[in-house]
């Protein structure tokens, strides 16, 4: 956990900069942990949960508890609130990690007791005695909610690295870069203080530092380091570890550290501080590492705003993967759809950069569904209105996504407007004809083909011809002639008797 320093059995003091460390312990797997004081309860929910695949454990008490979470890569967590502690680990919980998802489960009948449970920041609550199979699957929402938040936080790192990234030509030199990365650093993880050490004398680097709270420098860290009693803790290239009992920062309370590695030679440390508050969360720690792995080899290599951008589409392009694969129904949809807009662009007689942009605007055009309910996606048949009117939204978090990003800004136009219609009864702003920029007319057209010619549960797919015929059917009250046309002729195929 990240709160709160605190001592730890002695070990070996490191010397000088602290050198990544073996790990303490092997890494245990457990994301779910079922806390009750009830054996039989707990052992039936873990063997329900085991069966279907998901790593589980059980804790019979708070304190059993409280110690996995500190070493197990904990996710989601059942707690019996009727337990000695157990309204306070649910605080804990909240408070210190806010990462975690949590549920409560209860004998009680009090639903003032319920409410309170959920406004204090549980997930769900269930009352006993319950049935183990509603509780499986109000873990598998929970995890599956959980999937969407680290999804969220990928996208939430990789717009850092663009915000990074953007704003890096504006400095001709080094040190203006790397002041602006503890600056980046420091608004994103919320730190009261970032200080970037350049321990590699070849390097030859300044020292830099942003925030409020003191300035750490490489003595200091070492010093720090050396009068803590514990190891460093290694997690592959990051390291991460509490620091305590030095005069000079005895107001920091927490301390997030990471290397800055380039071509497997460490150049120095980007640190965090903090001198109240919550600790840094798992999160905070994810996010400084991605900086610091960016920025240092950016640095070292002298081409920062290139590797950067290049880290950044590649970002983008695991987001779609991420997508893909969260969406069942779909997988190669994004691909198929960039070929088919690529394929009538062409067919329009567009440039090469236009043809490529186009190409970028299908492979991107459900970005926003990133944000879209796994189950919603995922539903084997057709939608409620409910759910119908969450999908819609994709079109409006697509344009959020992408708004910050300069280099995005012209295939925004076909994320939010891939689903409006001539006629203008489409969404999400209803525009109609020359309202709808043309790229999104493509895109739609693309898009509309590639839904028809794939298999859903609730429907076989359709062959091309009669796909053909669908899209000159709806050719002009919802797409453009135009596009249609060019898409027909880009594939050899002749405009349907039944639409001349
Ligand atoms: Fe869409």
């Amino acid at each position: 956990m990240y709160t709160n320093i605190r001592p730890k059995a002695t070990s070996a003091p490191i010397a000088g900069v602290p050198e990544v460390a073996a790990p303490l312990s092997a890494v245990p797997t457990s994301q779910v942990l079922i806390v009750d004081g009830e054996g039989a309860t707990r052992d039936l929910v873990v063997d329900f949960l085991t069966m279907s695949g998901q790593s589980v454990s059980g804790a019979s008490s708070v304190t059993d508890a409280l110690a996995r979470i500190e070493t197990e890569p904990v996710k989601l967590i059942v707690v019996d609130i009727d337990l000695e502690g157990g309204k306070a680990l649910m605080e804990t919980l909240r408070n210190e990690h806010p990462g975690i998802l949590s549920i409560a489960l209860t004998s009680s009948s009090d639903v003032d007791l319920a409410v309170e449970t959920m406004r204090r920041g549980a997930f769900d609550y269930i009352r006993k005695p319950f049935k183990v199979g509603q509780v499986v699957k109000l873990i598998e929402r929970g995890l599956a909610q959980q999937a969407v938040r680290t999804e969220n936080f990928e996208l939430k790192s990789a717009l850092a690295l663009y915000g990074l990234a953007d704003r890096l030509p504006e400095f001709d030199e080094v040190g203006a870069a790397l002041q602006l990365l503890a600056t980046t650093a420091l608004d994103q993880i919320g730190a009261d203080g970032i200080s970037i050490l350049m321990a590699d004398a070849d390097v030859q680097l300044p020292n830099t530092y942003a925030g409020n709270c003191s300035q750490l420098t490489v003595r200091d860290l070492t010093e720090l380091a050396r009068s803590s009693s514990g190891g460093a803790l290694a997690d592959g290239s990051a390291v991460f570890r509490y620091l305590h009992g030095s005069d000079k920062t005895e107001l920091i309370s927490s301390v997030l550290l990471t290397p800055l590695v380039s071509r497997q030679k460490s150049i120095g440390w980007l640190v965090g501080t903090r001198t109240q508050g919550h600790g840094f969360s798992e999160g905070d720690r994810k996010l400084l590492t991605i900086l610091a792995d960016r920025a240092a080899t950016a640095v070292h290599n002298g081409q920062l705003f290139e590797t950067i951008e290049r880290a950044f589409r590649s970002t983008i392009e695991t987001l779609i993967v991420a997508l893909e694969e969260k969406d069942e129904y779909t997988a190669g949809h994004s691909e198929r759809v960039a070929e088919f807009s690529g394929m009538i662009a062409r067919g329009m007689g567009m440039t090469e950069v236009q043809i490529e942009l186009v190409t970028q605007a299908g492979r991107l055009h459900d970005i926003g569904k990133l944000a879209i309910r796994t189950e919603d996606l995922n539903k084997p048949g057709p939608l409620t209105d409910e759910e119908y009117e969450r999908m819609k939204l994709h079109t409006v978090t697509g344009r959020e996504l992408l708004e910050p990003i300069p280099f995005f800004q012209e295939i925004i136009p076909a994320v939010s407007g891939h689903h409006e219609r001539m006629n203008g009864s489409g969404y999400p702003n209803g525009l109609a004809g020359d309202e709808i920029p043309m790229i999104a007319r493509i895109v739609a057209v693309a898009d509309a083909f590639d839904a028809m010619t794939s298999d859903r549960a609730y429907r076989p797919a359709m062959s091309e011809d009669e796909a053909f015929c669908e899209l000159w059917r709806c050719a002009g009250p919802q797409f453009d002639q135009e596009v249609v046309e060019a898409f027909s002729r880009a594939s050899g195929r002749l405009r349907p008797a039944a639409a001349q």
